[in-house]
C-alpha cells in the first residue's frame, strides 16, 4: 500500500483489486466502530457498479461480517437504475446478492431504492422522503457515502452534462441521461458534500486515464470533481492500474 496527497486529498493506492476492496473493507469496519461509538449508528450512501460489488461481497464474508454491528448500521443506495429491484441492472438487486442477503442486518436498517420505469420522478420523490424521515433534517450527512467513477468522470448517477449536476435544493433526483436515453435516480451534491466520509472506489487500467485527468485538469469538468465535501472527509481508494497515471502512483 502507498499513500498519495494529492490536492488535500488522500489517495490510497493498493497493489491490485483484491488488497484494494480488502483495505477498504478494514476502512468500513474503521468507519462503522467509529460512528457507532460517536453517535450510535453508521449510515452509508452505497454505490452501484462491479468494483464496489466485490466490496459488499468481502464484507460478507464471517471475516468481515462478523466484525460488524448491522443493528447499528443502515444501509441506502446512493443510486439506481430505473428498473425492477429483480432486474439485473438493478443497485439494489446487485447490493442485496452480494451483502445483504448475507448478514444479520434488520430489514428496518435496508432503504432499498425501487426503480421505476414508469414515473421515475415518483421514485425518486419517494426515496427523498425515507431519506428525510431517517435523517430527520433538510440535509442528511451520512457517515460515509461510497461512489465508484465512471471513465467519463462520472459518480452515482451525476452524468456529464445532466441536469442534476446544478442541482442545490433537492437531495434525490431523477437524471435524465442522455447516452442511455433513460433517466437514472440519484443523490445529489449538497447530499454528498454534507458527509463525513466519502470515499471513491476505482479499479483497473480503464480507469487510469480518467483518474489522472481528474487529479491533473485545473477546471472542474468531471462530475467526479465536484465532489468536495464541505466538513467531510475525501478519500481514493484506487489500485496500481487505476493509479496508473498519478506521479507515485
Ligand atoms: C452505477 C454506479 C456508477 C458506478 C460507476 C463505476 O449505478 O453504475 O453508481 O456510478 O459506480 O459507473 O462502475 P464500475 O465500478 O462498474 O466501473
Amino acid at each position: 500500500m502507498s499513500v498519495l496527497e494529492i490536492n488535500k486529498t488522500r489517495v490510497v493506492v493498493l497493489d491490485n483489486p483484491e488488497t484494494l476492496v480488502r483495505a477498504l473493507a478494514d476502512y468500513f469496519v474503521e468507519l462503522a466502530d467509529t460512528s457507532i461509538k460517536d453517535h450510535g449508528r453508521f449510515s452509508v450512501a452505497l454505490s452501484g457498479g462491479s468494483t464496489p460489488k466485490a466490496l459488499y461481497q468481502l464484507l460478507a464474508t464471517p471475516e468481515f461480517s462478523e466484525k460488524l454491528d448491522w443493528k447499528h448500521i443502515y444501509l441506502f443506495l446512493g443510486d439506481e437504475r430505473c428498473v425492477a429491484p429483480d432486474d439485473a441492472e438493478s443497485n439494489f438487486g446487485m447490493v442485496k446478492a452480494a451483502l445483504l442477503s448475507k448478514v444479520s442486518i434488520p430489514a428496518e436498517n435496508i432503504f432499498p431504492t425501487v426503480g421505476q420505469e414508469s414515473d421515475p420522478t415518483q421514485a425518486a420523490k419517494d426515496y427523498e422522503q425515507k431519506l428525510g424521515a431517517f435523517f430527520n433534517e433538510s440535509m442528511p450527512r451520512f457517515d460515509l457515502v461510497l461512489l465508484g467513477l465512471g471513465p467519463d468522470g462520472h459518480t452515482a448517477s451525476l452524468f456529464p452534462g445532466s441536469a442534476a449536476l446544478t442541482i442545490k435544493d433537492q437531495i434525490f433526483v431523477a437524471n435524465y441521461v442522455e447516452k442511455f436515453k433513460s433517466s437514472r435516480l440519484t443523490i445529489t451534491f449538497p447530499v454528498i458534500n454534507n458527509a463525513s466520509h466519502v470515499v471513491f472506489l476505482v479499479s483497473g487500467e480503464s480507469k487510469a486515464e480518467i483518474v489522472r485527468d481528474i487529479f491533473q485538469s485545473a477546471t472542474n469538468k468531471y462530475p467526479a470533481q465536484l465532489v468536495q465535501p464541505a466538513g467531510g472527509k475525501l478519500e481514493w481508494y484506487v489500485d496500481r492500474a487505476a493509479a496508473a497515471g498519478l506521479s507515485g502512483g
